[in-house]
């Protein structure tokens, strides 16, 4: 008895302990997210953001999962109305697609095709991965300058100078 009141009490201080430890190691993990979200904002150069984003990447998704990032599904929520039909025929270019976030929830709303630019090549691999985009193409996208893109439909015009509307 009192032996299993040791193991018990032992097995106890261990939950505690391992407990303690995993919050502990998660506000790490929070702390050293929200530290390179705010060194990526600090970055003004686009050739050195999407460096940073390069080594980022393998740790982007999870980074932005603490801090509960929702960009992408909010991006998806407003682009959802706009095709209210035929979305599996839409064509949906996605600049700066990162790691394909957009594209994902787009799928959910029954977009099928997609097209990725991004700068970073460490994103666009794990874009790749998830099998989401027909074609991926690397460019750093500089404001004023045309994007190498081109709609293959003489409909539509093909890229004009391009001028993001913040910063990503
Ligand atoms: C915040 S992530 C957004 C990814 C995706 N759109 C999403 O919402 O999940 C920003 C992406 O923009 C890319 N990026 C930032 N500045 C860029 C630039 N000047 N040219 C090309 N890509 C750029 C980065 O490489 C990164 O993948």
């Amino acid at each position: 008895m009192v032996h299993r009141l040791g193991i018990n009490s032992q097995h106890n201080k261990s939950l505690q302990y391992s407990s303690s430890n995993r919050m502990a190691e998660s506000g790490r993990d929070k702390d050293s997210s929200i530290q390179n979200i705010r060194t990526v904002y600090s970055i003004k150069n686009p050739e050195e953001k999407v460096k940073f984003y390069n080594t980022w990447a393998t740790r982007y998704e999870k980074d932005l999962a603490l801090i509960n990032y929702q960009a992408h599904t909010f991006a998806a929520e407003i682009l959802d109305p706009v095709f209210p039909k035929k979305r599996e025929d839409a064509l949906v270019l996605d600049i700066a697609c990162g790691t394909g976030g957009v594209a994902e929830q787009l799928q959910k709303r029954g977009f099928r095709n997609f097209h990725g630019i991004d700068g970073s090549e460490g994103m666009l691999k794990i874009a790749e991965s998830k099998g989401l985009y027909q074609n991926l193409k690397k460019c750093l996208i500089v404001p004023g300058e045309r994007l190498p893109v081109s709609s293959g439909n003489k409909s539509v015009p093909d890229s004009q100078p391009f001028s993001p509307a913040g910063q990503y």
